[in-house]
C-alpha cells in the first residue's frame, strides 16, 4: 500500500524478511485504540468530517474482534489495519485515517501502551508473590535454619527471615517498575515521522484520550528513542535475576542432602528413566529463562547504541525482545508464587541442622564480648574451640571440660565460665537474643512482617488507583467511539 514511488513489489521471501506482522499481534489492540483516538482528534480539529470519522471508527471497532495475525502482504500491523479500514470504508474516508501521523510515532505509541499494561501486570504479580512469602514467613518466625555465606554454614537464622529477604528484593523490583511507569506513560503520537506536521492536530488531546499523563514532547526523541524500553527490560532482567537466585536456593534446599523443603508434586517433574526422581525443572527453567531475558536486554542495548537519531528500521527488531521479556516475567512470577504457596517446609530438619555443627560460634564469641573480652580475643578462643571440636568430630556442646580448658588460657578467660556459656547457647537462645534491626532474631521477625504487610496494602492501593486511571480513560474513549459511530 505504501509503495507509491516503488514500481516492483517485494517477493515473498523478502517480505517475510522485512515484515514484523507475526510479532505485532501483541500490539494490534493498542494500534486499533490509538487509531481511534487519533481519528477522533482529527475530527475534533476539523480534519475529518462526521461521516468520515464514523466510518473509520466503526471499521476499527470491527477489527477488534478479528484475528489480525494471519499473513498478508502487509509489512506490519499498521499497514494491515489501515488496509482493512480502507477496504471497509473506501479510500475517501479510510484514506484519511493516516493523516498527520506516521508509523514511526504509531509504533512508539503501541509499544508504550503495551509496556504500560505489562508494568501493571508485573507489579500486581509481584505484590501477589510478596504476599504469599509474607504469609509463609508468618508461620515460620521461630523455625530455625542455618544461614550461609560462601554456601558454608554461617549463623543460626530463621526461615521467615529468609523469606522476607526475598519479599524485600521483590518490593524493590516493584518500586523500580512503578517509577518507570511514570516515564513510559507519555504519548509520542502526533510526532509524525520525525519532525511533526503542519496540520492543526492536538497531541495533548490524543494523550488524554489514551490515559497518558503527558506527551513525549520533542518529535525526534518521541519517534527514535527507546531508552524507556531498555529501562523496562533492564528491570525485567533484574527481577528475573532475583527470581533465579530464589530458584537456586530452592533447588539446593530440595535436594535429599538438604531436604529443608519439598516441592509439591504439581510443581515437580519426573525422569523418563529413573523412577524415583522428583526434579525441580520449573526452578531450573527459571534460571534458564533468566539468561534469555538478560540476552534480550543486551540485544536491545546493542540495537540502540549505534543508531543515528530519527527512526531506523533496526528498531523493529526490539519488539520481540520486549514481548518475550514481559511474558517470561509474568509466567515466572505466577508459577513461583504457586510453588511457594504449596511448598512443604521440613521444620524439624531445619531446626536440627541449625542446632548442629558450629553455627553458634559467633553467638558464643558475642557472649564473651558481653563479659568484657575484646572481640578479637573472643574470636581466637572460639576459633580454638571449633578446631578442637572439629578434630574430635564433635559439636561445640559436646566438648569436655578439659577440651574447653585447652582452648583458653587462664589470663584470657575462666574455662569453667566458658563451658557454662557454651552449654547455655542453642539455636533458640541464639534467636531470642539476636536483636539488631533486620536480624534473624525472633522478635524482629514479627516487626518485619507487620511492616511489610502495611507496605503491601499501600502498594496495592496505589496500583488500583493507577490502573483505574487508564481503565477510565479507555472507557471514556470507547463511549466517544460509540457516540460518534451512531
Ligand atoms: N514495523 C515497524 C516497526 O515495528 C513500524 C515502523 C516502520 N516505519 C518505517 N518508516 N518503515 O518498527
Amino acid at each position: 500500500m505504501y509503495r507509491s514511488r516503488l514500481d516492483k513489489n517485494l517477493d515473498k521471501h523478502t517480505l517475510d524478511y522485512v515484515s514484523s506482522i507475526s510479532d505485532d499481534s501483541e500490539i494490534a489492540i493498542y494500534d486499533i485504540i490509538g487509531s481511534q483516538a487519533h481519528s477522533i482528534m482529527l475530527y475534533e480539529n476539523k480534519i475529518l468530517s462526521k461521516s468520515e470519522v464514523k466510518k473509520i471508527l466503526v471499521a476499527l471497532e470491527k477489527l477488534k474482534k478479528q484475528n489480525l495475525s494471519d499473513k498478508s502482504s502487509a509489512e506490519d500491523i499498521h499497514e494491515l489495519i489501515e488496509t482493512l479500514v480502507i477496504q471497509r470504508t473506501g479510500l475517501a474516508a479510510g484514506g484519511k485515517m493516516h493523516t498527520a501521523r506516521s508509523r514511526n510515532d504509531q509504533v512508539a505509541l503501541d509499544l508504550r501502551m503495551k509496556i504500560r499494561d505489562d508494568i501493571n501486570t508485573i507489579c500486581n504479580c509481584i505484590l501477589d508473590m510478596v504476599e504469599t512469602l509474607v504469609v509463609l514467613a508468618e508461620k515460620h518466625t521461630a523455625t530455625a535454619m542455618p544461614l550461609y555465606t560462601h554456601l558454608q554454614q554461617a549463623q543460626i537464622g530463621t526461615f521467615s527471615h529468609f523469606l522476607i529477604s526475598y519479599a524485600d528484593a521483590l518490593l524493590r523490583d516493584f518500586e523500580r517498575f512503578y517509577d518507570t511507569f511514570g516515564r513510559v506513560n507519555h504519548s509520542p503520537l502526533g510526532a509524525g515521522p520525525v519532525g511533526g506536521t503542519s496540520l492543526p492536530i492536538n497531541r495533548n488531546s490524543t494523550a488524554r484520550m489514551l490515559g497518558f499523563s503527558g506527551i513525549v514532547e520533542n518529535s525526534i526523541d518521541a519517534t527514535s528513542n527507546r531508552d524507556v524500553v531498555a529501562e523496562y527490560v533492564g528491570h525485567v532482567a533484574i527481577l528475573m535475576t532475583n527470581l533465579s537466585r530464589i530458584a537456586e536456593d530452592l533447588v539446593i534446599w530440595s535436594t535429599s542432602e538438604f531436604s529443608f523443603v519439598e516441592l509439591s508434586d504439581q510443581f515437580s517433574s519426573p525422569s523418563s528413566v529413573m523412577p524415583q526422581k522428583k526434579n525441580p525443572d520449573i526452578l531450573e527453567l527459571t534460571r534458564g529463562k533468566t539468561a534469555r531475558v538478560i540476552g534480550n536486554l543486551v540485544a536491545i542495548l546493542s540495537n540502540l547504541k549505534g543508531l543515528a537519531s530519527g527512526y531506523g528500521r533496526d528498531l523493529q527488531e526490539i519488539k520481540p525482545s520486549v514481548f518475550l521479556s514481559s511474558s517470561t516475567a509474568i509466567s515466572a512470577l505466577v508459577v513461583l508464587n504457586s510453588m511457594f504457596a504449596t511448598l512443604k517446609v521440613n521444620k524439624q530438619k531445619m531446626n536440627q541442622i541449625a542446632d548442629s555443627g558450629y553455627l553458634a560460634a559467633l553467638d558464643i564469641a558475642e557472649a564473651l564480648v558481653k563479659e568484657g573480652l575484646p572481640f578479637r580475643t573472643a574470636h581466637k578462643i572460639v576459633g580454638k574451640l571449633v578446631q578442637i571440636a572439629h578434630e574430635s568430630k564433635i559439636s561445640l556442646s559436646e566438648l569436655t571440660a578439659s577440651e574447653v580448658a585447652r582452648s583458653v588460657s587462664e589470663r584470657e578467660f575462666d574455662a569453667k565460665r566458658l563451658g557454662k556459656i557454651i552449654s547455655s547457647i542453642n539455636a533458640q537462645s541464639s534467636l531470642q537474643s539476636r536483636s539488631s534491626l533486620g536480624s534473624a532474631g525472633i522478635a524482629e521477625q514479627k516487626r518485619l512482617i507487620t511492616k511489610r504487610k502495611f507496605t503491601i496494602r499501600q502498594y496495592q492501593k496505589n496500583m488500583a488507583r493507577r490502573s483505574a486511571l487508564i481503565t477510565s480513560a479507555i472507557e471514556k474513549l470507547s463511549a466517544k467511539v460509540r457516540l460518534l459511530s451512531r
